[in-house]
């Protein structure tokens, strides 16, 4: 594992950027496994700018989205599939075709589980795994747990993660209370992953997933067995 400390926000989001621009680069159909929340949005921002500048191209690459919320369609500004068009793929030559977010809408929320895990294997994998991690150790919405579930799932929000999100909604009771995440083989089969993580907050939960023992009630500690991970860090 690498473990890269900077100083702002500014830096983490410039070198996360540049992994991923690397890898769009030396492989332009790439998959990329992305992420929501507030830690990517400077990321995102910096791979905007530099499309913009001519110097990335992403109209071969492929992205398939960690997780979203049930219940929430993507035209609502809430749910993950708006987030992604909003602050990353409307802005740059992705093919819209060629993201792909879980449909939380689905009628049969287990087909949809497992057409998405086809899809990734149909894909041939993800090649680099973006990822945040939540308070109590979440990575995408993989929670907490007796043990760490394998494949794409309907997952009950823990009480944290509702609260935690709730900073998006208008109230609290607004948080859907179920999401469709997907699982762990996905992830640990990513060829590479990169965790970003910024704020004091935030520097427990490193602590504990990357420096203590890996168990299930810290998702993100399974990454410790990785061969290919970056996590950077950002107090500020
Ligand atoms: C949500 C997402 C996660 C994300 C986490 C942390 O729960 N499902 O993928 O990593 O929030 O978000 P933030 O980056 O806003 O702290």
């Amino acid at each position: 594992m690498k473990f890269i400390k900077v100083d702002s926000y500014e830096k983490l989001s410039r070198q996360a950027a540049n992994i991923i621009s690397a890898q769009v680069i030396i492989k332009p159909d790439c998959v990329l496994g992305l992420a929501t929340g507030s830690s990517p949005i400077g990321t995102y921002k910096q791979l905007i700018n530099w499309y913009e500048k001519g110097d990335i191209d992403f109209s071969n690459t492929i992205s398939v989205n960690l997780d979203e919320y049930v219940g929430l369609s993507g035209d609502k500004d809430q749910s993950y599939r708006y987030f992604m068009n909003n602050n990353f793929f409307n802005r740059i030559n992705i093919k819209k075709e060629n993201t792909f977010v879980p449909n939380g809408c689905a009628e049969d929320l287990n087909a949809e589980c497992e057409a998405y895990d086809a899809k990734i294997k149909e894909l041939g994998g993800i090649d680099l795994q973006l990822l945040g991690i939540g308070l109590d150790g979440h990575i995408g919405f993989n929670e907490p747990d007796d043990s760490f579930i394998k494949n794409t799932h309907v997952v009950d929000l823990h009480e944290s993660t509702i609260e935690a999100n709730s900073r998006f909604f208008a109230s609290r009771d607004e948080v859907p209370t179920k999401a469709v995440t997907m699982g762990m083989v996905s992830i640990m089969q990513a060829k590479k992953i990169l965790l970003i993580a910024n704020g004091q907050n935030k520097k427990e939960i490193l602590e504990k997933a990357f420096f203590g023992p890996i168990t299930p009630q810290i998702p993100a500690s399974i990454l410790q067995l990785h061969p290919d991970l970056t996590v950077i860090y950002s107090e500020n």
